[in-house]
């Protein structure tokens, strides 16, 4: 099984794809989905928006195709861009892969000389993104009347 570091899950088969829309399949959603909506009750097709056929997407999978690890980035300007829908597996959690993702849209951005990235973290996420470099600008959306969102940002 891969360990914590990136290095490690690499050697273990898995895979880290840079996707744009057209090229997002069923199984992508369906991990958004289970993570982000499903235990608030939310029908599928609550997991994506318009703005995904023409972001950025990344994607780990298993050597046998399962993804296991997602984010997308989009441009809200051409100085700012926007993380949103990142989701890992539970049983993939701590070994490094979200951590992986963030890093990798990070520099999607710096590509794109974007010059910072903002994000609403769910707030039980926020140390992560913390642990990223990432600042609290102020409190955030509440999703489904339950989901307490901040407001993050990460100057490039
Ligand atoms: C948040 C999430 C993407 C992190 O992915 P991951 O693969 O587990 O993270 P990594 O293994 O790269 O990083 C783990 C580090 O982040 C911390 N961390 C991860 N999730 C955390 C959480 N929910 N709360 C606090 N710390 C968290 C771990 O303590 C660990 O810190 P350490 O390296 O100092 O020990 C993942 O837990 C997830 O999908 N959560 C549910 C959905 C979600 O909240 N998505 C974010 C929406 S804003």
């Amino acid at each position: 099984m891969p360990g914590k570091d990136g290095k490690e899950a690499a050697a273990g088969g898995l895979k880290l794809t840079g996707l744009t829309g057209g090229a997002l399949d069923s199984n992508y959603f369906d991990l958004r989905w289970r993570v982000l909506r499903e235990p608030w009750n939310q029908p599928r097709g609550s997991e994506r928006d318009n703005l995904d056929a023409t972001a950025f997407h990344l994607v780990i999978q298993t050597p046998e195709g399962k993804p296991v690890a997602i984010g997308r980035l989009h441009l809200n300007s051409p100085a700012e861009a926007q993380v949103r829908f990142m989701a890992v597996d539970p049983a993939w959690r701590n070994r490094g892969l979200g951590g992986r993702i963030l890093r990798g849209l990070e520099d999607e951005a710096r590509a794109r000389r974007v010059a910072r990235i903002v994000l609403n973290a769910r707030e039980d996420a926020s140390e992560f993104y913390l642990g990223h470099g990432y600042q609290v600008e102020g409190p955030g959306e509440t999703l489904f009347d339950k989901v307490r969102h901040v407001r993050m940002r990460k100057n490039l």
